[in-house]
């Protein structure tokens, strides 16, 4: 089955071509990170706007780089939600538009779904069930998964994203958007522990997230360390951001192992844009020494926004025979 996917939750445009769920025939990504850098974040107008002149091409390039044509399409799939409305409209509306006029099946796909569901494109996925971290710009969750539409939430974040934690200190620092990519980047010559900055456990067993706390420290670090005139030196950012980025991937390792153990899984399944972080996926591999665990990770590529995932999800549904109605809307948030 040749699913056509359709991406547009946030300020990625993208489209895949998929075959029987796994194999990627293409998976074409056309970033605005050049449109809303110089906001320091995604303006919601913008995006939707860019979405719409991208569309098009971007769906006519993953047709052309799969070699097929739309008369060879069995079905479509597309995000249908959470995500910034605007966006996802443009997306939904043109997926349903291709799917009326051709009568091909077409399903909704949520976007955390998606993410969880992008570990099956690797080579060797991981057999159900097992332990998924979602952690990307809008979500920090924790599901077992016991099969494709069988999941069960065991905690989330009670207020900021990882992600939306790693832009703002960036932008906080003057670093540049999106945040964690630099902050990454910075980390990798800074000294991890050259400020304590506190994880949130929240109580022993709860598998709940809070990154609002160290965000708060990153913002009282600065001020009682005002910058200079000749501004703070490189070694300075750099020791602050690695030391934030511990704190936050020491939390996402605790959590999910415990969550592991919880459950009593052996296995673990990292996904979203801030799984594409070195640090996190360093840490975490480090759990794999215990033979009662092991790790999945998806290429950064698939960690990120992008069709493919999207493709995934859309195939197990639709060979179920499961379709979405053509009336199908949009949502900004949209729980699994
Ligand atoms: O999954 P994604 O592309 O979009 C959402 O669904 O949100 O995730 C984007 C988020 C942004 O907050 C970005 O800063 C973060 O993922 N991110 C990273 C890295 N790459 C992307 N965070 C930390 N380290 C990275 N290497
Ligand atoms: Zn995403």
């Amino acid at each position: 089955m040749l699913v056509l996917a359709v991406e547009t939750s946030c300020d990625d445009t993208g489209a895949a071509v998929i075959l029987d769920g796994r194999k990627i025939l293409s998976n074409v990504v056309s970033s605005q990170m050049a449109v809303h850098q110089k906001y320091g974040g995604v303006v919601p107008e913008l995006a939707s706007r860019k979405h719409i002149e991208s569309v098009v091409p971007i769906v006519t390039e993953a047709l052309e780089a799969a070699h097929v044509t739309l008369k060879e399409i069995d079905g479509i799939a597309v995000t249908q939600g959470p995500g910034l409305v605007g966006s996802l409209l443009v997306g939904l509306s043109f997926a349903k538009s291709i799917a009326f006029a051709s009568g091909l099946p077409f399903i909704g796909v949520n976007h955390i779904e998606a993410h969880l569901s992008a570990i099956f494109l690797e080579e060797k996925p991981p057999s159900f069930p097992f332990i998924g971290l979602v952690v990307s710009g809008g979500h920090t969750s924790l599901f077992r998964m016991d099969g494709f539409g069988k999941y069960l939430r065991l905690g989330q974040t009670r207020d900021d994203a990882a992600g939306e934690a790693f832009d703002k200190v960036a932008k906080l620092l003057g670093l540049g958007y999106p945040g964690g990519p630099i902050i990454d980047e910075l980390s990798r010559t800074g000294n991890p522990k050259a400020i304590r900055f506190p994880r949130a456990v929240l109580s022993k067993n709860s598998l709940d997230f809070s990154f609002s706390g160290v965000k708060t420290a990153v913002v009282n670090y600065i001020k009682t360390h005002p910058e200079p005139p000749e501004g703070y030196s490189k070694d300075f950012i750099k020791d602050i951001v690695s030391s934030f980025q511990e704190a936050v991937v020491e939390v996402l390792v605790k959590k999910t192992v415990q969550a592991a153990q919880q459950q009593g899984l052996k296995r673990i399944v990292l996904s979203g844009g801030v799984a594409a972080n070195q640090r996190l996926r360093q840490r975490i591999q480090e759990e794999s020494l215990d033979p009662k665990l092991k790790i999945y990770l998806p290429s950064p590529a698939f960690c990120t926004d992008n069709a493919a995932m999207v493709g995934v999800v859309g195939y197990e549904y639709l060979r179920r025979g499961i379709r979405s109605p053509l009336t199908l809307n949009a949502f900004s948030s949209l729980p699994l």
